[in-house]
């Protein structure tokens, strides 16, 4: 089973576990969630991370599309940026904003407790690589502390409490180094980014990447009409 596979089943991203974190962080953020599509983007944008042979290397990095495709084909663009920019990284590569999601996405492993997040990376396997790349690589800026892995989470944590002091108003994200591994795959990607952009209200639109749910999509959408049509919580 590929890590990303089992990052989404028993992992970091574990697809019943962390949503709930990122809805309390985005409670505690900026008031509770009320809009239905806030709680969809929390429970669908890191299941790109499925099939994944990495968590942050080239594949990895590239997760964020398939929540977003599903999110825009639903809800429209506005929603497809807001799931894509989850990730500070894709966010400062591609020189967009980050979203709210993002801060939110954050603040929810500040408030993953050691004990359970730990056993469940060490289960995965993740942990390998997210502590690497603290020691040189794409998380180096953070400082993280390597003498064990409860040090290297705390430390993990109180970078990114510190990262959503700074940014939780949207301030320009000056702290995220530029990853040359998402630019030179954005470059490979861009066809399907246009295709993306263009097209983003059509139901047909990311059918590559949404193929595996594509014989449920038509009944989503409806229900996605519904609550675009009402637009009930702004
Ligand atoms: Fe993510
Ligand atoms: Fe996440």
């Amino acid at each position: 089973m590929k890590i990303g596979t089992k990052s989404v089943l028993f992992g970091a991203h574990q697809f019943l576990l962390h949503p709930w974190f990122v809805a309390f962080a985005w409670w505690k953020l900026y008031g509770f969630p009320f809009d239905p599509r806030l709680w969809v983007s929390f429970f669908v944008h890191d299941l790109g991370y499925i099939g994944k042979p990495n968590m942050d290397g080239p594949e990895g990095d590239m997760h964020p599309y398939w929540g977003a495709c599903l999110m825009g084909t639903l809800f429209g663009r506005k929603w497809y940026l807001f799931t894509l920019y989850h990730s500070r990284f894709l966010s400062k590569n591609n020189n967009l904003n980050f979203s709210k999601l993002c801060v939110a996405d954050k603040l929810a492993l500040v408030y993953t407790p050691g004990w359970l997040y730990l056993p469940l990376v060490r289960f995965t396997g993740e942990i390998d690589e997210y502590r690497k790349l603290g020691d040189d690589g794409k998380y180096e800026s953070m400082n993280s502390n390597q003498e064990s892995s409860e040090m290297w989470w705390a430390s993990v944590q109180s970078y990114l409490r510190d990262w959503v002091d700074e940014h939780k108003d949207m301030k320009e994200d000056n702290w995220t180094p530029v990853d040359s591994t998402i630019i030179k795959l954005e470059k490979e990607n861009a066809t399907l980014k246009s295709l993306v952009s263009d097209l983003l209200n059509d139901i047909e639109l990311c059918s590559n990447k949404l193929n595996i749910i594509q014989p449920f999509l038509t009944t989503i959408k409806k229900y996605a009409i519904i609550i675009n049509k009402y637009d009930l919580f702004h």
